[in-house]
This record gives structure tokens, sequence and C-alpha cells, in this order.
């Protein structure tokens, strides 16, 4: 008896002693040799993310990182692992790994489908003339794009960046993943892009010429809807599958009560009825900055920053505007404190260029919108953002926790006397400091460029589309569950 209870606990004993070897043997093998063979290259770049990631939302992360093609679950452990720790980079190199990668590591590329409209509603607009029945330019070589007026223009050319984006998805380079790629069957797209250059139909072609009954703008706003409202595509989901973008907030004026069931890509929401405009189906786009954007390592560091406080913009009395004036009032003696109005054209640019770039907080003050370029000014001259204005939208805050780089001030409070620069006396050199590391580390996020590059705005924008357009499908879906039944039944 004593002796059958010795052979059973050695069993026993042996028992544990080989599985503990072989879990010490599968854990080496998991976190030492994982990086040679058994993990695709492109999902260690997504385990090894830039400490960017961590600015964006935990639950963003989160669903982004179970990954569809993880037979055994091993992955979720090392990405535990990795994600509890620091998320340090030890490879600077592998930068862009923050968000576009993960996009092209995690899911297909978003599907486009574009119409091909005359150039008059897009490329025309910029005074491109193609060859007879040519609707787009050639786009491969970089010198044969038509060009985007300077100016204040220029901060609404949203429209632009995603056409352009789309008409060279299709002969992407090696190395050069595109987030969003265009489809030439409709019925294999997920989203249908409208190539309306609405905000610059708005900005250049609303006065009225001479002999003309109506502007150029209203004329192609109707001839818009006319288009869209005979286009299968447009009956088959009631527009709720399309993306028209109408980035300045007088753009689309006429025909937006017509085509608000589609996804908008819009600066706010001020000027639109909730009905027709919403977080829930519509994309916040940030602007193109005016100011020119601050190299990394020329960026100012605290000391270096002589000013503490910058603000230059117009005078506006209407409503939500009237701030700024009561602000003036406030801080316009105020040593360390430039506080000037007057809009920033022309030279104002360099000089606000010069100006965000050496200062600590850049106020951004709700103006006749909610929303400005002047955000995203400040952004790119790391100069950290103090929000007043609460009726903001900011683009992608469902992933990007703008607490991390920005201060949020209610109008109601910094209107108090003192308030405003007793907070930005309390914050200190170490903590802007690292609102001033993050900021250099997003930057990249609000930049719109052609080609773009991996994790910029204009990837950021399709990524959001990705993200809302599932939710547009869900209800497309659901509706249609009964349509067979309810069809009309033969009957003999
Ligand atoms: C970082 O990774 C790149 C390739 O992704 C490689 O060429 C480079 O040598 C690496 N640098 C270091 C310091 O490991
Ligand atoms: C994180 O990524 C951004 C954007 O690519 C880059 O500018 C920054 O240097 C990266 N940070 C580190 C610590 O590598
Ligand atoms: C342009 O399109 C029209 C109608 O499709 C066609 O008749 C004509 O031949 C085309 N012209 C050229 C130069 O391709
Ligand atoms: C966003 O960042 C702020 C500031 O660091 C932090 O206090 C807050 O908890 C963050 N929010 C979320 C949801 O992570
Ligand atoms: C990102 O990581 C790098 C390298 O570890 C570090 O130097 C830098 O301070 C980090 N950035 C932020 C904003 O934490």
């Amino acid at each position: 008896m004593w002796e059958k209870g010795l052979i059973h606990s050695r069993f026993i004993f042996c028992l544990m002693l080989v599985s503990m070897f072989l879990l010490v043997v599968s854990f080496l093998f998991l976190f030492q040799f994982s990086s040679h063979s058994l993990i695709p290259r492109s999902v260690l770049e997504l385990i090894l993310v830039n400490n960017t990631s961590l600015y964006f939302m935990p639950n963003f992360k989160r669903e982004k990182l179970v990954l569809p093609h993880d037979p055994s679950g091993d992955l979720k452990l090392q990405l535990q692992k990795h994600g509890e720790s620091d998320c340090r980079v030890p490879n600077s190199s592998q930068k862009t790994s923050s968000l576009g990668q993960q996009m092209s590591v995690t899911s297909d590329p978003l599907r486009v489908f574009m119409y091909d409209l005359p150039p008059e509603f897009h490329f025309g607009l910029l005074g491109w003339k193609g060859s007879v029945n040519q609707t787009w330019p050639v786009i491969d070589d970089l010198k044969y794009i038509p060009h985007y007026p300077g100016g204040l223009n220029l901060q609404h050319s949203i429209e632009y960046w995603l056409t352009l984006d789309l008409l060279s998805s299709n002969n992407a380079k090696p190395g050069q993943p595109h987030t969003a790629i265009r489809v030439h069957d409709s019925s294999q797209a997920d989203v249908i892009f409208v190539p309306f250059f609405s905000s610059l139909s708005y900005n250049r072609h609303s006065k009225l010429r001479e002999g003309e009954k109506v502007s150029v703008n209203i004329m192609l706003q109707d001839k818009l809807v006319r288009f869209l409202m005979g286009r299968k595509e447009w009956k088959r989901s009631g527009g709720k599958d399309h993306l028209i973008v109408a980035h300045h907030p007088n753009s689309l004026l006429d025909a937006r009560k017509k085509l608000g069931s589609a996804m908008l890509v819009l600066a706010d929401f001020g000027r639109y009825p909730v009905e027709l405009a919403n977080v829930k189906k519509d994309i916040i786009a940030p602007y193109r900055h005016l100011v020119s954007t601050v190299p990394r390592a020329k960026s100012a560091s605290y000391n270096e920053r002589s000013t503490l406080v910058y603000f230059q913009g117009a005078i506006y009395r209407k409503d939500g505007g009237a701030i700024r004036q009561e602000l003036y009032y406030l801080l316009k003696d105020e040593k360390d404190v430039h506080f000037a109005f007057g809009s920033i054209g022309g030279n104002g640019i360099n000089q606000a260029s010069h100006g965000m770039s050496q200062s600590k907080f850049c106020l951004n003050i709700a103006g006749d919108t909610p929303s400005s370029n002047r955000l995203f000014d400040a952004i790119v001259s790391h100069c950290v953002p103090v929000i007043i204005s609460d009726e903001i939208e900011l683009p992608f805050e469902d992933v990007l926790n703008y607490s991390y780089f920005s201060i949020f001030v209610r109008a109601s409070d910094a209107i108090k006397k003192g308030f405003l620069l007793n907070l930005l006396h309390s914050i200190k050199r170490e903590e802007w400091t690292k609102m001033w590391k993050i900021l250099k580390d997003i930057t990249h996020h609000f930049e719109y460029q052609y080609p773009s590059k991996p994790g910029d705005a204009v990837n950021m924008i399709w990524q959001d589309v990705a993200r809302k357009i599932s939710s547009v499908k869900f209800d497309l879906h659901r509706k249609s569950r009964y349509r067979r039944s309810q069809l009309p039944v033969k009957t003999d």
C-alpha cells in the first residue's frame, strides 16, 4: 500500500517534470526564435508597434490586434506580452508600422468604385483639359498632375488628395501599400466615391459670370444630383454607401439636402442639421495645414520657445465666435502672449508659421464655425493646442486620444479672469515636453500628400471610412432580410 503510493507520487513527479520541461521549451521557442521564421515579418512589425500607438485608444488596438490568421492563439500571447511592456521600438526604421501597416496587415484594402464623372466636376475645375473623351489626367508623372490652387483654398483640398490616391491605387509600387484601391465594377465595391471637387467649386465658381443665370457651382450641384439619382448604385443603397467630400462648410450647399444620405467628408457639423450630417455616418477630416511642417529635428524645445501663448485669427462677433473678443481683452496686455487679429493670408502665413513654431501653446478658439485650420497648423508646428471650442469635432477621435497632446478648456472657463494663464503656467516643462514629443510622433497623421504615405491623412480617412462602412452594410443587409418574401408572389 505504502509502496504503491510512493510509485504513484513518483510517477506524478516525473510527469510534472516532463510537462514543465515542455512548457519551458515551448516558451523559449515562442519568444526566442519567433523572429526568424514562425511569424511573418509584417506581423512582427505590428507587434513592435512604435510608441505612437500608445496614443491610440486601447479598444482600437485590441480590435486590430486580434489577427485573422492566428490558428493557435500564440500570437495573442505575444501581443499581450509586448502590449503590457512599454511598446518601445527597438528599431526606429520600423516607424511606419503605427497605423497604416496595421490596416494592411489585418484587413484587405477598402474597395472603392469611383464614378467617371466628366472633368468639369473635378480636374476641369483646376483648368485641366485632357484630350477628347479623356476623363482623368495621367498621374504617373508628378509633372503632369494639375496643381490645386494655393493660399486659403488649400485648406479644403481633401477632395483632390483622395481622388489622386484612388487614381494611383491600381499601379501601386511594392512597399507602397494602398489602404483603398479602386475597383471598376461597382458590385465589387465597399464604397462608391463621388469625385466632385465641391470646395473648389464653391471657392472659385460661386460668382455669376457674364451671361450666366446660375453660377457654375450651382449648375454642377444640380447636374450631380440628377446624375446620382439616375444611377443604379445610388438606388441600390439610397446613397448610403456613397462617399461625398464637402469639406468647405459652404460647399454642396444646394445639393446637401438631397445627398445627405451619403457618407460625407466634412470639416465639422456646424452648418448641417443633425439628420443630414452626424458623427455616426460621416467623416471629419483634418484641414490641410497652411503653415509648413516643422521638421522633427528642428522643432524648438520648451526653453527655445519664447512665446507662451499664440493666437492669430479673424475677429468674429457672431454666435460662438464672440469668445475671441472676450479672450482678446483678457490676454492682450499679458507678457509672453501673442494675441492678434487679422486673417492669415499672403505673408501672414509665414508670420504665423514662425510664431507658432516659437510658442509653447497655440489657442484654437471657436470662430464662425467650430473648426478651423489653426488646430492643424498648431499640430504641425508642434505647438501644444489649447482647444476652446465646445462644439468641435475632431478627426479620427475614435482612434486618437487628443488629450495626450492637447489641452481642452471649456469656453465658460476660458473667459474667467486669470483662468487660462494660470492653467498654462501650471503645465511645467516636463509635462509640456511629453506632449511635444507626442505631437512630433502624430504629425504625419495630419499630412496630405501625393503619393500618399502609410498613416497619413489620406490613409487615416480611408480607414475611418472602412470603420463606418461596415455599420452601413450591417444596416443595409438587415433591411434587405425579407426582400425575397416581400416580392409579389406568383400565383397560377
Ligand atoms: C532596422 O530594420 C531595417 C529593416 O527593416 C534594417 O535594414 C536595419 O538594419 C535595422 N536597424 C537596426 C538598428 O537593427
Ligand atoms: C514613431 O513613428 C513616427 C511616424 O512614423 C516617427 O516620426 C517617430 O519617430 C516614431 N517614434 C519612434 C520612437 O521611433
Ligand atoms: C469619344 O466618344 C464618342 C462617344 O462615345 C465617340 O463616338 C468618339 O469616337 C470618341 N472620340 C475619340 C477621339 O475617341
Ligand atoms: C486619454 O488621455 C488622457 C490624458 O493622458 C487620459 O487621462 C485618459 O484616460 C485617456 N483616455 C482614454 C480613454 O484612454
Ligand atoms: C518613444 O520611444 C522612444 C524610444 O524608446 C523614446 O525616446 C521616446 O521618448 C518615446 N516617445 C514618447 C512620446 O513617449
